[in-house]
Order: structure tokens, then C-alpha cells, then sequence
């Protein structure tokens, strides 16, 4: 009877050796691991209670890769998949104490998914699972974006790979403002006096996508700068930036004279440079104080022209969203040489003025040869070469004609004072020229 409590304490630790010994458990976190890329991640497994392990068989597989294999009391990364070649090892100590945690370096997106950890022994077969769980990145591919002054600009922002991010926090800064915050599906305001209010647009339908991409209307000048975006979930908080360059356009006209002919049609040049977009801008055309074509409110004023160009200018409506402004004035009069202006008042810039001059010369006025001359000018020296080429051989042929009838009247007896035969030629000649 006194023997009875000590043989049930021997059965009892008997029991319970037996059951260690037998069986160990392997236990994996039922937490899944988040892993950032390029980084190193260690997957952890161990039994319990702790055993040696080292000389047993310790596997890991995502799917039907072997990730690692530790067999016979060493690694045999033959066995292994190939997309984790030199990427993996087992904590060689931690083997002896039960740990059979996996360390997988420079992790990627294919990375991402269910491992198994495995052990087997002669009377074990033990297994558990772990959910590994990539991080996406944040990307601004462009880190560096140029925009003219009062034009809309997209910056770039999204997540890689593509996660939904509709549910999660986004937050755009520009410094230490907050430009735009977005949170589970809706904005927090910000401040009443934000300068950014009401110019901003996040594209929301494209968040589920991971695209973070913020657009920022009619940009001005003060808007230059850094601009962070931010993604931030339970677990993860990061950011990229971008840098914004607002650049100042500058209305130019030309340092080259446009020179016509009356009658002319011909393009007074004048455009925005950097490229803007000028639909919605005024552009006023002027010489002398008058006014030579009026843009405004998306269409032309006719009404507001000096009657001179009524009828006679147009400006290329098509080229303005290229901040081509340039002026067509056809039909060209002599009375329309002079200094000409295109104005752009409202442009965000210093210089919303251009110049052109205008020389207006008549058809006759010809110089020939001259290679700084314009094609037409050559093609009027052309007609009047052709002029001089027809009426040589006219002359000569009237000269003829003359002598003939001349030498016909004198052999009829009326002979004439040579003098006047001399005036006479000079008047047929100048004939042709009048052409
Ligand atoms: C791992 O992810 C799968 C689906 O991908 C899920 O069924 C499983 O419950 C997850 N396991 C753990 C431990 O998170
Ligand atoms: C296993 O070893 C790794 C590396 O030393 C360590 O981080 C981890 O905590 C260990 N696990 C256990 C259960 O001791
Ligand atoms: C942003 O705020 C911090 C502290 O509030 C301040 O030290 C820093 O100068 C600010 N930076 C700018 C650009 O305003
Ligand atoms: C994100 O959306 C914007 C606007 O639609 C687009 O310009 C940009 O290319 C998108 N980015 C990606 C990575 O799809
Ligand atoms: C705009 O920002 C760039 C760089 O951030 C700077 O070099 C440039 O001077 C700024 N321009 C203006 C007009 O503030
Ligand atoms: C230019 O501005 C007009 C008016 O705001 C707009 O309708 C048009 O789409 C813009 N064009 C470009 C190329 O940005
Ligand atoms: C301009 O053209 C319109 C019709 O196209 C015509 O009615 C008007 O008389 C013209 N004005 C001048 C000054 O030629
Ligand atoms: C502006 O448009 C006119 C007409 O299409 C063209 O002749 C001219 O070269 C353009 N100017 C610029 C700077 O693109
Ligand atoms: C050009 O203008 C002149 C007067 O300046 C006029 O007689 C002639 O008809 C106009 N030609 C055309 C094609 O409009
Ligand atoms: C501009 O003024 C000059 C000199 O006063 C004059 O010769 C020219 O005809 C004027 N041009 C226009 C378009 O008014
Ligand atoms: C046009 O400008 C030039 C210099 O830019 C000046 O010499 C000329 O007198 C001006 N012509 C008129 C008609 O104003
Ligand atoms: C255009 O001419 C005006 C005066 O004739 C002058 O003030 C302005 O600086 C000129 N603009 C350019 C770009 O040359």
C-alpha cells in the first residue's frame, strides 16, 4: 500500500517520457510572415517540445518546389527547385535544439504563398504550414515630372505588384502639406484654407489596381516641389516621391522679319514655349495699337478687329492646345507692314508678349540675285527674267519690222528723221515691262 503513490508517480513520468519522446510537435506561427522585397525573411518552425533534428530529414516546399532539403546530417541543394538555388540555409546550431526555421534571402514576388515545413523520422512524419506574404512596393517610376504653368499633371504612384489599396490609407504630400488624404474609401478634409483644395484628384476606380496616382489641375508656378506618396495598411507604411518642375512658358514671336508680297497670304508666327495648352486662354494680335485678331472665351471676336483685317486673319484653332498661336493674314496689303504682338494676358509668366514685324514689298521691288531671299521673291524674279527672255526677241522683231516697213516707205519715197525711229523703239520696249 506505501508503494503505491511511487509506482504510480514512476507510471505517470514513464508516461509522459514516452509521450515527448514519441511525439514532438512542429508548430509554425499561424500568423502569416510579410516579407519585404530584395530583403532577407526568415520563416520560423521548431518542435515542441525542443528535440534534435539534425540528423533527421528536415524539408520545406512551396507547392511541389523543394525549397530545402537537410538530409542524413547535411543539405542537398541539388534537390532543389531552381528559384532557390543559393538562397536558402537551415540555422545549423538551431537544428540540434529543435529549430528548424528557414532563412530565404532576396525575396520576390513569386516568393509570395504557403510553405511547408516538414520532419521525418523513422517513426515521425510531421508537418506544418506558413503563409508567406510579400510586401508589395511602392513605386513613383517617374521621379522627376515636367509641367508648364496652368496645364494638369499626373504623378505617377503604384503599388508592385498590383495590390487593393481601396481599403487602406493614401496620403499625398507636398512638404509638410497634406495635399489630399484618403482613407477607407473616403477624403479627410484638411484644413479650410488648403491651396490645394478643389485642384486635386486621386483616381479612385483604379486603387483596387494599386495605382495611387494623384492628378493636380492647372498647376501654378508655387506648386514646384518635392511630393511624397504615401500607402499605409495594418502592417505596412511606406513611401515614394516625386519632383514636380513647374515650368514658367514664354510667349515668342520671331527675331526673323516675315517679309510678303501684296496680295500675299502669310503666317505671322507666334507660340508658347514650353508647350501649353492655350484653348482656354485670350490671345490678342496687334499692330499699332490696333487690333488685328481677338481670341477670347474659346472662339474669335470678330467684332473687336480693326475693319482693316475683317475678313482677313485667322489664327490655326487646332495648334492652341500646343501653344501654337501664330496668325494667318491673307490678301496683304501695303498698309499692313509694321510691328505686330501676340498677347497672352492671362499666361502664368513674366513674358506673355511675342513680336513679329512684317515687310511688305510690292511684286516689282525685286533685287535678283539674292540667296537670303524668300522662294517667292525668287519665283517674281523668274517671271520677270521670263519677261525680259519674251520681249528681247520682241523687240528685235518689231525692229525688223520696222526697218522692213521703213525701207518699204523710203522706196516709196517717204524717208523719216532717224530720232524719232530712236523714241519709237524705246516706246515698244517698255512694253513688256508693264507686264
Ligand atoms: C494561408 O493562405 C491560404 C490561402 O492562400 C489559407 O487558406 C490559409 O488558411 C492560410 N494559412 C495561414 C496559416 O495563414
Ligand atoms: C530559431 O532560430 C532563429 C535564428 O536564430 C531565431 O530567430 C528563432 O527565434 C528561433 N526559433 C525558436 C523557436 O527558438
Ligand atoms: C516641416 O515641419 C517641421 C516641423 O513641424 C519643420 O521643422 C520644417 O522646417 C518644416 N519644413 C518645411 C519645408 O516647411
Ligand atoms: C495609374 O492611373 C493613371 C491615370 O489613369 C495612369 O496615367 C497611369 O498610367 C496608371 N499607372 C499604372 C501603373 O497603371
Ligand atoms: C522649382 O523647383 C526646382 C527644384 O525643386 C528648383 O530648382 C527651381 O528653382 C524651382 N523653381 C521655382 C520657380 O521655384
Ligand atoms: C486643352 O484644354 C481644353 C479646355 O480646357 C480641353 O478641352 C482639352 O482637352 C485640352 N487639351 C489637352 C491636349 O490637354
Ligand atoms: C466678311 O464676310 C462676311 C461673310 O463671310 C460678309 O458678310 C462681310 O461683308 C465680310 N466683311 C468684309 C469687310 O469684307
Ligand atoms: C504653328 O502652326 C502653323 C500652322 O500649322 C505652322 O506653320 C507653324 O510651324 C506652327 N509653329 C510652331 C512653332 O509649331
Ligand atoms: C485683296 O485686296 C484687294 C484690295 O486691297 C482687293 O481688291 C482684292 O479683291 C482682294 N483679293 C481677294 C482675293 O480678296
Ligand atoms: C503701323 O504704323 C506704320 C507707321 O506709322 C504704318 O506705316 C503701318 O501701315 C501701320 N500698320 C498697320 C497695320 O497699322
Ligand atoms: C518696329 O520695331 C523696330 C525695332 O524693333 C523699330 O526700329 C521700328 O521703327 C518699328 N516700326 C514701327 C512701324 O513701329
Ligand atoms: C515686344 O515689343 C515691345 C515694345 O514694342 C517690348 O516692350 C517687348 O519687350 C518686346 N518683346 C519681346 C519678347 O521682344
Amino acid at each position: 500500500m506505501e508503494l503505491m503513490p511511487v509506482i504510480w508517480l514512476l507510471v505517470c513520468t514513464d508516461l509522459v517520457l514516452t509521450e515527448n519522446a514519441k511525439d514532438p510537435d512542429l508548430v509554425c506561427p499561424s500568423e502569416p510572415i510579410e516579407a519585404v522585397r530584395s530583403k532577407d525573411v526568415v520563416l520560423p518552425c521548431h518542435l515542441e517540445p525542443p528535440t534534435d533534428a539534425s540528423a533527421e530529414t528536415v524539408s520545406w516546399r512551396q507547392g511541389e518546389h523543394v525549397v530545402h532539403l537537410h538530409q542524413g546530417g547535411k543539405d542537398h541543394p541539388s534537390e532543389q527547385g531552381e528559384r532557390f538555388k543559393g538562397r536558402t540555409s537551415l540555422f545549423s546550431e538551431g537544428l540540434t535544439e529543435g529549430n528548424l526555421s528557414l532563412t530565404l534571402s532576396s525575396v520576390n514576388v513569386h516568393d509570395d504563398g504557403r510553405y511547408q515545413c516538414s520532419l521525418h523520422t523513422e517513426s515521425l512524419n510531421k508537418m506544418c504550414y506558413i503563409n508567406l506574404s510579400v510586401e508589395p512596393l511602392l513605386v513613383c517610376p517617374s521621379g522627376h515630372i515636367e509641367v508648364t504653368s496652368d496645364d494638369d499633371v499626373v504623378l505617377p504612384c503604384h503599388l508592385e505588384p498590383p495590390v487593393d489599396a481601396s481599403g487602406e490609407a493614401v496620403e499625398w504630400r507636398w512638404g509638410n502639406n497634406t495635399v489630399l488624404l484618403y482613407e477607407r474609401g473616403k477624403y479627410i478634409d484638411a484644413e479650410k484654407k488648403d491651396r490645394f483644395k478643389g485642384r486635386t484628384f486621386l483616381f479612385t476606380e483604379r486603387l483596387t489596381e494599386g495605382n495611387l496616382s494623384l492628378k493636380l489641375f492647372s498647376v501654378p508656378l508655387r506648386d514646384n516641389g518635392t511630393y511624397q506618396c504615401f500607402f499605409r495598411s495594418k502592417s505596412q507604411d511606406k513611401s515614394c516621391s516625386v519632383i514636380l518642375t513647374v515650368d514658367e512658358p514664354e510667349v515668342m514671336g520671331s527675331d526673323e522679319p516675315v517679309t510678303a508680297e501684296v496680295g500675299d497670304d502669310v503666317i505671322l508666327p507666334c507660340h508658347v514655349e514650353p508647350s501649353a495648352n492655350l484653348t482656354k486662354l485670350t490671345v490678342e494680335w496687334r499692330c499699332n495699337n490696333s487690333m488685328v485678331h481677338l481670341y477670347r472665351s474659346q472662339k474669335d471676336v470678330p467684332e473687336m478687329q480693326d475693319e482693316r483685317f475683317r475678313n482677313r486673319t485667322s489664327l490655326f484653332h487646332e495648334e492652341l492646345v500646343h501653344g501654337n498661336v501664330s496668325l494667318k493674314l491673307t490678301n496683304v496689303t501695303k498698309e499692313d507692314a509694321g510691328n505686330y504682338s501676340c498677347y497672352i494676358p492671362r499666361l502664368t509668366s513674366k513674358v506673355k508678349r511675342g513680336n513679329v514685324t512684317l515687310n511688305v514689298v510690292s511684286p516689282d521691288q525685286c533685287t535678283c540675285p539674292d540667296p537670303h531671299k524668300k522662294k517667292k521673291d525668287d519665283e517674281s524674279c523668274h517671271y520677270w527674267t521670263l519677261g525680259l527672255g519674251l520681249g528681247i526677241p520682241l523687240v528685235v522683231c518689231i525692229v525688223i519690222i520696222f526697218f522692213l516697213w521703213n525701207k518699204y516707205v523710203k522706196n516709196r519715197g517717204f524717208a523719216e528723221p532717224g530720232g524719232e525711229n530712236d523714241n519709237h523703239v524705246e516706246k515698244v520696249t517698255n512694253i513688256p515691262e508693264g507686264e
